[in-house]
């Protein structure tokens, strides 16, 4: 087993990613990870589209303003979407296995950035979530919190500086006014 900490120290967002393919058993011990992920109620209420063709990705990156440019040139875009009937927390299921997916993906030596879908707007104001859903032909009642995007990095980001931790977050016993 690897070490956590030095995982999560080193996990940073990486945007570029080079041509390469994510090789299929890298892909399923990603996959495998999500459908790990804890859910209240172990009610499992995600759904995971992945996106790889080049073209569709390139129309996933117009799903909202700006920041979701990755999407068009990442080699794999997992949506992370939700069925808001299923789990009253779905927001903190979806999220959970998110993070699977970028810790998993991160063990695995590929780089990968969230690109938050739920709650945003494409540029001519329609909800991200009703272009994700239209796009990828999902039903309404799935709804696509995030996207996910996984490929072979190209850019070196240094990895969490452990000097500049904002403690000042913590709070012993109770609630410290700072
Ligand atoms: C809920 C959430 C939404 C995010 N949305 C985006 C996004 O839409 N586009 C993007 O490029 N990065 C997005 N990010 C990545 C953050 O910008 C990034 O995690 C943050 O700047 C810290 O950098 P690091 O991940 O390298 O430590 C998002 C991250 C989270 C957790």
């Amino acid at each position: 087993m690897g070490n956590f900490q030095e995982l999560i120290t080193n996990r940073r967002s990486i945007r570029r990613y080079t041509t390469e393919e994510i090789p299929a058993d890298s892909v399923k011990i990603i996959l495998q990870a999500a459908l790990m992920a804890p859910t209240s109620k172990n009610s499992r209420p995600w759904q995971f589209v992945l996106v790889e063709d080049s073209a569709k990705l390139e129309a996933l990156a117009k799903c909202k303003e700006g920041g979701a440019t990755p999407i068009a040139h990442c080699s794999l875009a997992i949506v992370v979407a939700v069925d808001v009937e299923a789990s009253d927390p779905w927001i903190e299921d979806a999220a959970i296995a998110a993070t699977y997916i970028q810790l998993q993906a991160q063990d695995l030596g590929l780089g990968s950035c969230w690109i938050q879908v739920r709650g945003r707007y494409t540029e001519s104001d329609l909800e991200s979530e009703t272009y994700v859903q239209n796009l990828l032909g999902m039903p309404d009642t799935i709804l696509p919190v995030c996207i996910i995007t996984l490929g072979h990095p190209d850019e070196k980001r240094n990895p969490q500086n452990l000097e500049k931790l904002m403690w000042e977050k913590v709070h012993i016993g109770e609630w410290q006014e700072r």
